[in-house]
């Protein structure tokens, strides 16, 4: 994909609405006030290495300290704190247990059929060491690639920590991806271990995993391979391969509860994490110790301004990227109480997360748009039945927020008194990027307001030049930040390219791009507008639209596809799939059935297309490129406007219609 010089991105959002912070909250943040954060930035741009470096002394622990900050000399592959080692698990543990902190509620867990699991930090860390030995034990170490295909149970986040302690990077696989999708990250990452369950517990119902671990390892697919252990959850029957598979409480339990946290490099591979782009396959986006455990920890210790007796809950699954930062590194960093939750509001329980809230005492809740909108839907009602006065801030992420579930959220969950942090950031940024401080930014709705202390975000042309004050273009970051993705796994050359070759300014200096539209208005204030690649945002989910191609077209009965999104009300997108097929096949329901679960075979419920329709041809160019953004104009039921002189059958476009 490259810039389209022509393309204008407009954006019709115009919000007047704004909310000061309380002078009493003002009083008790960290970041007391819009001055204070405009300190604090512009200490970040004119000296960032006394800035970052002094962040990184005072907020983390090291076995040996660094010696440089940032070494920019090969652009884009930035090494922060080199010199340094440290670890992560360490931070997130260890470090807590010589003061009050040891027995403090690290992690409160509950499981859908109501069942509640808690652990001290010192109870924590010692089924973090166990959890490390089974892993050296199963002759993991330093370096080998584990991945982990789990439910929302508290190993999860177990593992996670028992393998940075190690040294061993993780590749979480989001449960509700197939085998396939599996198969595929497995194989890239050329992972050793896989760490699964028989199943998890999800909308009243036992979800099996263990088979479709089975499946992406048959018949040799995975030869890196060589264990795999299993957390009993569901405790349905599952088959255990000998020599391969073992039991996660026979193994783990058996373990000495010390171990000691590997000394790591600031730049060594902390995990992989992989994500949709624009082409094809899914890039494996690699972080690195040291910066990103800084940036977890100061942007959870920021934007949430978090307190000792805060009881904080992210409603993320630890598959995406802010279950990583925001559910298990961040708040343990930080000596937080985090919460986890297996389950999703269903029919049986809509009122499921506000129970918990009023449950568990929390003070900071953290979910996405697409779940507040479904809120929304489903009236006050059932969240006016519970007491939610314990909380005192919310967040969203994922996908822009509209103005009128911003206000709801605030109204009718917030009580009127919360202050609505609205995070914007990606896999690729490692932590949150654009987002109000409590306690000292103004917000308006739908504005993920201001980029944080340290981060030169900015809005560009097609050129890489600043456009003017509430003009569209597209978001960039100017400057390096410690969290910033190193690489893309097996493929540094896709690194530079899609992220910072995509724009470049005259003065030749690089930038990094999101793949997301936004403007700016004239308090500087930021209003992200979407995706302006070939990638769709489902319910905050990101999917390129290449691999639901690549998906369908794998089908004998497809002969070409081309995906786009369509506005949609609760999801944000919704997947639209124009198909021709093979020539002797005619269209059916079930037909059409049939190729809707063949995606989700090979990608995930997720990414199974909510429309299919089949045409006998594509729009497409003389160079035979498909015109999208036809199909988006037909997909969403509007007028096809622009320029359609390039299309090579202009009769495709009326059969198309009709
Ligand atoms: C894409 C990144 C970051 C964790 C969740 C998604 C969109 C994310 C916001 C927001 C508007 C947002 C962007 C971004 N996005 N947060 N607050 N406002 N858009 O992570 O899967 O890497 O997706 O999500 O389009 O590029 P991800």
């Amino acid at each position: 994909m490259s810039p389209d010089p022509s393309g204008t991105i407009k954006s019709v959002l115009q919000e007047q609405r704004v909310f000061h912070p309380s002078a009493e909250l003002a009083s008790q943040s960290m970041v007391g006030s819009l001055e204070a954060y405009r300190r604090m930035a512009e200490q970040a741009k004119t000296d960032p290495d006394s800035f970052w470096g002094e962040a990184a002394r005072t907020e983390l622990e090291w076995f040996e300290p660094f010696d440089s900050v940032l070494d920019w000399s090969n652009p884009p592959f930035a090494r922060w704190f080199e010199g340094g080692t440290t670890n992560l698990s360490f931070n997130c543990l260890d470090r807590h247990l010589n003061g009050p902190k040891a027995d403090k509620t690290a992690l409160i867990w509950e499981g859908e059929p109501g069942d509640v699991r808690r652990f001290t930090y010192r109870e924590l860390h010692a089924e973090v060491c166990r959890a490390a030995n089974a892993l050296k034990a199963l002759g993991i170490g330093k370096g080998d690639l584990v991945a982990l295909y789990m439910p929302m149970v508290p190993e999860a986040a177990i593992a996670m920590l028992a393998c940075a302690r190690i040294g061993a990077p993780h590749s979480v696989v989001f449960g509700g991806f197939s085998a396939e999708a599996l198969r595929d990250r497995l194989v890239d990452g050329e992972a050793k271990a896989v760490i699964t369950a028989d199943g998890g517990f999800r909308k009243d119902k036992a979800v099996a995993l263990k088979p479709a671990v089975d499946a992406a390892l048959a018949e040799g697919a995975c030869p890196s391979v060589t264990s795999v252990l299993v957390v009993q959850r569901t405790k349905e029957s599952v088959v255990m391969e000998p020599g391969r598979d073992q039991w996660w409480h026979e193994l783990v339990s058996a373990q000495s509860q010390e171990c000691a946290a590997e000394p790591m490099a600031s730049e060594d591979r902390l995990f992989v994490l992989y994500t949709s782009g624009s082409t094809g396959k899914p890039k494996g986006v690699v972080h690195s110790t040291a910066g990103y455990n800084l940036w977890a920890h100061l942007t959870f210790k920021w934007i949430f301004d978090i307190r000792d007796e805060d009881v904080y809950w992210c409603t993320a699954d630890v598959g995406w990227i802010t279950g990583h930062s925001y559910i298990v590194y961040g708040p343990l960093s930080n000596g937080a109480t985090t919460v986890m939750y297996e389950g999703a509001p269903r029919p049986s329980k809509p009122g499921a997360f506000w129970e918990l809230i009023q449950k568990h005492g929390i003070t900071i809740f953290y979910t996405a748009p697409t779940a507040i909108r479904a809120f929304m839907k489903s009236g006050r009602a059932v969240p006016d039945q519970y007491d939610m006065s314990s909380l005192r801030l919310l967040g969203t992420v994922g996908e822009p927020i509209n103005p009128e579930a911003w206000m709801w959220y605030r109204e009718v969950i917030g009580g009127d008194r919360c202050p609505i942090v609205d995070t914007w950031w990606q896999t690729e940024t490692g932590g949150v990027m654009i987002s109000p401080l409590p306690g000292a930014t103004p917000t308006k709705p739908g504005s993920a307001t201001l980029p944080l202390p340290g981060i030169e975000a900015d809005v560009v042309d097609a050129q890489g030049e600043p456009v003017d004050v509430d003009e569209g273009g597209y978001l960039i970051v100017r400057r390096p930040w410690p969290g910033m993705m190193r690489t893309v796994h097996g493929n540094p050359q896709r690194f530079r390219e899609s992220y910072w070759e995509y724009l470049r300014p005259k003065d030749g200096s690089f930038i990094y791009f999101a793949g997301d539209g936004a403007r700016r208005d004239s308090d500087g204030y930021f209003w992200v507008m979407g995706r302006v690649d070939d990638v769709i945002n489902v319910s905050g989910h990101r999917l390129g639209t290449m691999e639901i191609e690549s998906a369908l077209v794998s089908h004998p009965a497809v002969s070409e596809a081309a995906v786009v999104g369509r506005p949609d009300d609760l999801k944000g997108e919704a997947i639209v799939a124009f198909v021709t097929l093979e020539g002797s096949r005619e269209v059916s329901d079930a037909l059409i059935q049939e190729l809707r679960v063949h995606v989700g075979k090979e990608i995930g419920p997720i990414a199974r297309p909510d429309e299919i329709r089949c045409s006998d041809a594509l729009p497409k160019t003389r160079s035979g490129k498909i015109m999208r953004r036809i199909l988006r104009a037909l997909a969403a039921g509007e007028e096809v406007k622009g320029d359609t002189s390039t299309l090579e059958d202009r009769s495709v476009l009326d059969r198309l219609r009709a």
